[in-house]
């Protein structure tokens, strides 16, 4: 997992719950990285799941809820970070059904390492979309965060879905509405 990912986290952790619980959830947790990240380095996938395990021991926030939150914050790092790859859009649809064809295409360009998921498109119309999400790291919320920011981002927003069609949230299937 790139380092982009562990700072951003670790500073939104710092925003919304102080410094100490930044300290707290580094120390309780056993990181090959010793909890030193640097943006384009690149980390093992535990050390987050650690990180986020400890979080939401300390916080009593779901996993699920806190990457949903996170992505949301991503968003706009990928906006400001990649401002030309968004440009390309004009439709919150439209994006999320280029996602494996486009933009996860770009991202793999940039960083060869990336562990992207990936979004199979089952039906698309103008109004409507349902993808499959696929990865090990089960990162559906992650997705759903991006998702709802994509909507917004196109001043629109969506019904969005979850349909678990694995127990452990590596196939996901996303019934997307927009509104
Ligand atoms: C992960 C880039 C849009 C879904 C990532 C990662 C990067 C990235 C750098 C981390 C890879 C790693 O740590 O190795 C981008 C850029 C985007 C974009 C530049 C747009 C400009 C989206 C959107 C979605 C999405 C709109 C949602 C549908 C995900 C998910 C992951 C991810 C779910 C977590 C990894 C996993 O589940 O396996 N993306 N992304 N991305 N991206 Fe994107």
């Amino acid at each position: 997992m790139k380092g982009i990912v562990f700072t951003e986290f670790l500073e939104l952790v710092e925003d919304k719950f102080g410094l100490e619980m930044v300290d707290n959830i580094i120390s309780s947790s056993n990181l090959e990285s010793g909890g030193v990240y640097t943006a384009v380095g690149t980390y093992n996938f535990s050390e987050m799941l650690q990180l986020l395990q400890q979080l939401s021991t300390n916080t009593g926030i779901s996993i699920d809820d806190l990457l949903l939150v996170y992505a949301e914050h991503f968003f706009s790092v990928l906006k400001d970070s990649y401002p030309g790859l968004l440009e390309t859009y004009k439709d919150p649809i439209e994006m999320i059904s280029s996602i494996e064809n486009h933009i996860h295409v770009e991202v793999r360009k940039i960083y060869p390492d990336a562990e992207l998921p990936t979004f199979e498109v089952v039906e698309k119309s103008e109004n409507s979309l349902i993808v499959i999400y696929r990865s090990s790291r089960a990162m559906h919320h992650f997705g759903l965060g991006l998702m709802n920011k994509t909507f917004e981002h196109f001043n629109s927003t969506a019904n969005i879905v979850l349909e678990k069609l694995k127990e452990d949230g590596t196939e996901v299937k996303f019934l997307i509405n927009k509104n």
